[in-house]
């Protein structure tokens, strides 16, 4: 594919560098940009919905440069990102012989990039791996910045490394297979970014994503576009100390929200809980005077749009009580001494970490959301 089709972006950090590379049609050239980076071998961690679309192309593409290739598939979803499942993809990257030199390439969602990411920081003392992200949300979020893991049975995300990727390969062609649901969860994750600190760049999504759904050109601005934004707020936090918390816009609403329904994914992905939580940050912003209602309006309207859900009512089987809301919400890490942390926001595109929110005043907002009238 020419190369002027596909958009680069650089994250520059320093000795971990690496490009992430935007376009349709990527696949199917991987194995010459694998290749450069200098191996014998690649372990392809894929799932058992993505591999048998995509693997043999990358398997494929990796022998036409002489590289060696094992394919190690895991079961599809959240529960594979465990124990078990990390104990899975390491001992069948040692039983490959995969070597400190060699790469491990994670071929799927952020499911498969986590899984995978964690098993090469781990497996040898640290392996190179590189992204090829298969769903939306892993193109433009969970394949950048170098955050890895797997789940405990004490919360989500809590055993894992940063280990940053050599390299991220997405191509957008492959979105083309993705249930729209899944389409739309890492829909909102775009938005986000607009809505964190680029007012353009939302009214540029409230314009074009049409496009983005449908796969045209719009679709690869708005994933290099994303990623822009994530490298750049990971180049400056990228341990994530202070302002990577501007990433969390919406997800205090949203992982309580995905904690009440159990990750239970037939009632609520992650990226719908992060709509609905979007969509509360900015109403609670507007109910504590920091920005006007119509901003709050146009941040519902613009997800609604795309069809995905706003507000609590929409919660398949529901959202419980404004108690179990509030104890969802301080199980949650951003807690610290008792106070609620919040991303809220002065408008689109000015978003700021707020400490200390009364619980009180979360209180009243949540008895407000879940009144009968908010239906
Ligand atoms: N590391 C990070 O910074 C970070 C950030 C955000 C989210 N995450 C993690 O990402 C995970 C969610 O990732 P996800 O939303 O990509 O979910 P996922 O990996 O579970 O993928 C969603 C579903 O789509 C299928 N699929 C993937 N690509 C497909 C394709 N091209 N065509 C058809 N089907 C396809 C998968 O098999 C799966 O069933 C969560 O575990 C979350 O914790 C990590």
């Amino acid at each position: 594919m020419p190369e002027a089709s596909i958009i680069t972006v650089p994250v520059p950090l320093g000795d971990r560098a690496y490009d992430i590379h935007v376009g349709r049609g990527l696949l199917g050239e991987a194995g010459r940009r694998i290749a450069a980076l200098g191996t014998r071998a690649v372990a392809i961690v894929t799932d058992e919905h993505v591999g048998p679309l995509y693997a043999e192309a990358l398997a494929t593409s990796l022998q036409e440069q002489g590289l060696s290739t094992v394919a190690i598939a895991v079961p599809p979803g959240e529960a594979t990102k465990s124990y078990a499942g990390l104990e899975q993809v390491c001992d069948a990257i040692l039983a490959a012989k995969i070597e400190r030199g060699d790469l491990v390439a994670a071929l799927g969602g952020g499911v498969v990039g986590d899984l995978a990411g964690f098993a090469a920081a781990v497996v040898r003392r640290g392996v190179r791996f590189i992204q090829l992200p298969t769903t939306l949300l892993s193109q433009v979020d969970s394949s950048v910045g170098g955050k890895t893991g797997i789940n405990s049975r004490h919360g989500k995300n809590l055993v894992g490394a940063f280990h940053q990727p050599s390299l991220v390969l997405a191509d957008t062609a492959l979105l083309d297979t993705l249930p729209v649901r899944e389409m739309r969860a890492g829909y909102a994750e775009v938005a986000k970014y607009g809505l964190i600190d680029d007012p353009a760049f939302f009214a540029w999504c409230e314009a074009n994503w049409r496009g983005v759904f449908a796969g045209g050109p719009e679709r690869d601005e708005a994933v290099a576009q994303s990623c822009r934004a994530k490298a750049a707020v990971v180049v400056r936090d990228e341990r994530e100390d202070g302002d990577r918390a501007l990433l969390n816009l919406g997800h205090t609403f949203g992982h309580a929200l995905e904690r009440i329904t159990r990750y239970d994914s037939a009632r609520l992905v992650h990226g719908e809980g992060v709509a609905i939580g979007l969509a509360q940050a900015f109403r609670f912003s507007a109910f504590l005077g920091l920005c006007e209602a119509a901003e709050a309006e146009r941040v519902e309207a613009h997800l609604t749009a795309t069809g995905l859900p706003t507000r609590l009512s929409q919660v398949p089987g529901g959202c419980g009580t404004v108690d179990a809301l509030l104890d969802a919400m301080a199980q949650d890490k951003k807690v610290k001494g008792g106070a609620l942390t919040f991303i809220l926001a002065r408008g689109i595109g000015q978003s700021f970490v707020a400490r200390d929110v009364p619980v009180e005043r979360v209180r009243v907002f949540l008895q407000d959301e879940t009144s009968p009238s908010r239906s």
